[in-house]
Order: structure tokens, then sequence, then C-alpha cells
């Protein structure tokens, strides 16, 4: 059985008052959940004051990047090491807006995974199709090649650790979400695709996070989904409300 993970990617939204307002909400309403794994995303800025107003509840932290490296000349960069201290246990690697503004590659946040798996950080592993790609009929191939290079050269045992987040491009702050078929049809193929390149016993164990404009009205109908195993939430990751009632989608 997959435990359900649902994580804030907050991205680059709020202060050091507002983050801390927020997390202290969620930490009264989701005290009693037991069976959804939760995490917030802060930037990194944040990640301190967020992890001690966390610290000891069901809310876990993650980041939103690390570099491939533990220390050094990399100015303007953050190592796993330093999100550790932070106090993470999640890290969000190759977001779309990544790829799209930073122009990360598959094989860079492959790198970026390992390392994050080698000091015992979960990498959440995003991947998603542009609009135009969606169009063009050539979603799977542009998934599988992005899932295929993100986790080269993993071992079973990493797999099993790693988050993989489906989140179309398109869906992505635009109030559109995909259809719960458009979703479980890329899941299933995903979870299909690591059975081809590791087991069936490692496909099982995987979770595969949905994201795209997830919203407490839509999130309980993907969560239904045989291949959802959780949501990555973005806009509505930020107001207590609305997060809240993403995390208890089984009422
Ligand atoms: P959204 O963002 O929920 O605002 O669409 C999701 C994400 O980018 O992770």
């Amino acid at each position: 059985m997959r435990k359900p993970i649902i994580a804030g990617n907050w991205k680059m939204n709020l202060n050091a008052q507002e983050s801390v307002a927020l997390v202290t909400g969620l930490k009264r309403e989701l005290a009693g959940v037991t069976d959804v794994e939760i995490a917030v995303c802060p930037p990194a800025t944040l990640l301190t004051a967020v992890g001690s107003a966390i610290a000891g509840s069901n809310i876990a932290l993650g980041a939103q990047n690390m570099y491939t490296q533990d220390s050094g000349a990399f100015t303007g960069e953050i190592s796993p090491l330093m999100l550790l201290d932070a106090g993470c246990t999640y890290v969000i690697l190759g977001h779309s807006e990544r790829r799209q503004y930073f122009n990360e590659t598959d094989a860079f946040i492959n790198e970026k995974a390992k390392k994050a798996l080698s000091h015992g950080l979960i990498p959440i592993i995003c991947v998603g199709e542009t609009l135009e790609q969606r169009e063009a009929g050539i979603t799977a191939d542009v998934v599988s090649t992005q899932v295929k290079g993100c986790v080269a050269g993993l071992s079973a045992d990493e797999m099993k650790k790693c988050v993989i987040a489906y989140e179309p491009v398109w869906a992505i702050g635009t109030g559109k979400t995909a259809t719960t078929k458009q979703a479980q049809e890329v899941h299933a193929m995903i979870r299909s695709l690591l059975k081809k390149i590791f087991s069936d016993n490692v496909a099982q164990a995987v979770r595969i996070q949905y994201g795209g404009s997830v919203k407490p009205d839509n999130v309980s109908e993907l969560m239904a989904q045989e291949d959802i195993d959780g949501a990555l939430v973005g806009g509505a990751s930020l107001k207590v409300d609305s997060f809240a009632k993403i995390v208890k989608f089984n009422g």
C-alpha cells in the first residue's frame, strides 16, 4: 500500500511572518492526520524558520531545488547538506519552471537526484508535457524520456524512495486541471515504465503525485484514481484553508 503524499510548493512566495502563520494554521488543522504524508516546500530563505515552526508535527519540510555538490565555490547555490541542516526531508527536483527558466535538463536532474539520495533526502522528481506536446500527441514519449533520463542509474532501493510528480505544464497555475482520465493515463504509463526499467515491486512502491491546479474541489476525484498517490500543490498551498482541505481529501 502506497501512503499518499501531499506537498505544498510555495514557489517564490511569502515572507517569514506569513510563512510561520501559514504553518501554524496548518499544524492546528492537520494535527490528527496520520494517513497522508504532508510536506511544505518554502523558498530557501524560509526553510529554517518554517522547519522550527513545524518541528515535532506531522508536517515535513522540503526544498524547491538544490545543487549537485556538497560545498564549495558555487555562488548562489544550495547544497544537500545545507538542506539537511535546515531540517529537510524532501527536495523538489526538475520542476517545469526550473526546466523552462533555468534550462535544467534530465541529465542534470538525474545528477541532483543521485546526490540527494546519497544524503538521505527524498527527491520529488517532476515531469510533464507542454500544451504543444500534448496537442502533437507526443505526451507519452516526452514523459517517458523525462522519467528515463531522471532516474537513470538509480538502484531499485533508491528508486523506491523517490516520489515522481506528473505535472502537465499547461495545467500549472492556469486553473486548467488535467481530467482525471488524462492524469490517470499518464500515471499508469509512468508506473508501467518503472516496471520495465526496474521491476513490478519497484513500480508498485513508487508514489506518483499529480500536480497542476489541484484544488479542494478536484482533489478527491484525482486521488481516487488507481495510480495517483498524492498531489504537488502550488497556488492552493498558500492558504491554510485550501491546503488543509486538500490534505483531508478523504473527509
Ligand atoms: P499550481 O502549481 O497548483 O499552482 O498549478 C503546481 C506546481 O507547479 O507544483
